[in-house]
Formats: structure tokens, C-alpha cells, sequence
């Protein structure tokens, strides 16, 4: 569909799960060559396919993340786009929140895809290339929720960086937007279903049902709903777009 995506490196943290797992398929499926980095696969870049690349990452690691990005520059060459997937989520509402809950969504959802998009993004610069950093936010980064306390701040910290990285990055023709995906189904809105369920006193299945109801387009999302956005704002035809967070959502957010 986008023929230029075949002469792109693109990097997908979370890579290995839900939204980026099914980003890593839609790119691979354009012909672009594909770097999965999640915590969950094993250490060491290696060849899993044609086209295809897998690497252990923790996105909040920073050291981690530069030496990823060097063998990553190293074995395939610079990375043109990036898309943020990596991500955990806890449950509880405010008062029960605890630092340390805070520090893991903060650490991997903030900390991790910054240091990520700017590893990518200082890369691009050294190189004199253009690019693409694609954030995957949320609309819980636009709008609050009960019981997600750490991790709705940690979206809107997304947006933040969205904006500051456009606006440093447009002279350089190095676009930064972000997705805001709505209620996606994924291992971690299975487990957020069970767990969130469990403190309003609901069944998963009460809690799916509810999910459902809020959708104005009547179903929640598929990881393909959110990667087809990706791919768009990968290619040429998203050229003039930057500083934007996208609602991938069904209708359930309008702003
Ligand atoms: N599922 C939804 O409804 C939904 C909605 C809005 C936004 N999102 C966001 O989309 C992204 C993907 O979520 P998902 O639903 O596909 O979740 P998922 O749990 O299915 O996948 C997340 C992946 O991130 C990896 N990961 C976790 N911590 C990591 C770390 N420190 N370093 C590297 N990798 C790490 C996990 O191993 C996993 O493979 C997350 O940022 C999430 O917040 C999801």
C-alpha cells in the first residue's frame, strides 16, 4: 500500500505483545525492515526472518537503550521510524497508589519511549536523515480514569514529549506524533479487566460489557485498528503532520 516503507528501518518497542505486535506485522507486511525490542524476547539482536529483527529491551534502562540503538545502526543501519509500544499499567485509584506504582508506569511509559524516541531521533540528526516517531499514547493521556491514576499520568506525560520533540524536531523534517488508542483488545487490557474488575467489585465479563457500551462505533478496537494508523503516519501522505495525538478510539474520544 505504501511503497516507500520498503526502504525503511522501523523500530517497535513492546514489539513482542498486543499494539506493537501487530505494528511489527502491518510493517512487515509493507516490506519495511522490522526491529522488535520487549523485554520479553532474548538478549541479542538477532535475524528472526526476512526483514525481521528481534532484540531484548528494557525501554527504561537507558544504557540499555543506547547500546540496542548502536547494534541496531551497527547490523541493519539508521532507524527511520520508531513507534513506542512498550508499556505496563497498574490499578488503583489515587488513594491507594503507592510510589513505587507510580515509578513503574512513570519509568516505562514516559521515561522509556522518551529515551527511546530520542535515541532514534539523535541518530537521525548525526545522520542528516529525516524520520518518523510515532508515540503510543492513549486517550487516558487526554482524559482521566477511574483507577488508573499512575498511568494516565504517564500518558499525558506522551503527550507532552509529542509536542516539545515536534516542535524541536520540524526543522530537521523529523515528524513526532502520537496514537491515542481507545479500549483495545490486548494481554494487558485482558489482565486491566480482571484487576480492575476486582476493585469496583465487577467480573471481567461485566467489566467487557461496560467497555463495549462506551464505543459509539459498538466494538472495541483490534491491534490492526491502531497499526494502520501507524502505517499512515509512517508514509508520505502524513509528510505535513507533526505534534499530533491521533484518537484511535471508535469514537469514544472527540478531542
Ligand atoms: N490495550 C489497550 O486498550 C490500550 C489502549 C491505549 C493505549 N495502550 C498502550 O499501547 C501500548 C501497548 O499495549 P498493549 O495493550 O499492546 O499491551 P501488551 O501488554 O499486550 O504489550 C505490551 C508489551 O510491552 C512490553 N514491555 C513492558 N514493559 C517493557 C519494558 N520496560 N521494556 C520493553 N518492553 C516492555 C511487554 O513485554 C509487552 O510485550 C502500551 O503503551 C499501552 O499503554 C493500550
Amino acid at each position: 500500500m505504501f511503497d516507500e516503507l520498503t526502504s525503511r528501518v522501523v523500530f517497535v518497542t513492546g514489539g513482542n505483545s498486543g499494539i506493537g505486535a501487530g505494528v511489527v506485522d502491518a510493517f512487515l507486511a509493507e516490506g519495511a525492515t522490522v526491529v522488535s525490542a520487549d523485554l520479553s524476547l532474548p538478549e541479542g539482536l538477532s535475524g528472526i526472518g526476512e526483514r525481521a529483527w528481534a532484540v531484548r529491551l528494557d525501554v527504561s534502562d537507558e544504557s540499555a537503550v543506547e547500546s540496542v540503538l548502536d547494534a541496531v545502526a551497527d547490523a541493519i543501519g539508521t532507524v527511520d521510524v520508531v513507534v513506542t509500544a512498550a508499556g505496563t499499567s497498574t490499578m488503583g485509584y489515587a488513594t491507594e497508589t503507592t510510589g513505587a506504582d507510580w515509578d513503574r508506569n512513570l519509568d516505562v511509559n514516559a521515561k522509556g519511549s522518551f529515551l527511546v524516541a530520542r535515541g532514534v531521533a539523535r541518530r537521525l540528526v548525526a545522520a542528516d536523515r529525516t524520520g518518523r516517531i510515532i508515540f503510543i499514547s492513549s486517550q487516558a493521556g487526554k482524559n482521566g480514569y477511574r483507577g488508573m491514576t499512575a498511568y494516565v499520568a504517564s500518558k499525558h506525560a506522551v503527550l507532552g514529549v509529542t509536542k516539545t520533540m515536534a516542535v524541536e524536531l520540524a526543522p530537521r523534517g523529523i515528524t513526532v506524533n502520537a496514537i491515542c488508542p481507545g479500549i483495545i483488545e490486548t494481554p494487558m487490557k485482558h489482565r486491566e479487566r480482571i484487576e480492575g474488575g476486582a476493585i469496583r467489585g465487577m467480573t471481567a465479563e461485566e467489566v467487557a460489557a461496560e467497555d463495549r457500551s462506551q464505543v459509539p462505533l459498538g466494538r472495541t478496537g483490534t491491534t490492526q485498528d491502531v497499526a494502520g494508523v501507524a502505517l499512515f503516519l509512517a508514509s508520505d501522505l502524513a509528510g505535513y503532520m507533526t505534534g499530533q495525538a491521533l484518537n484511535v478510539t471508535g469514537g469514544m474520544t472527540m478531542h
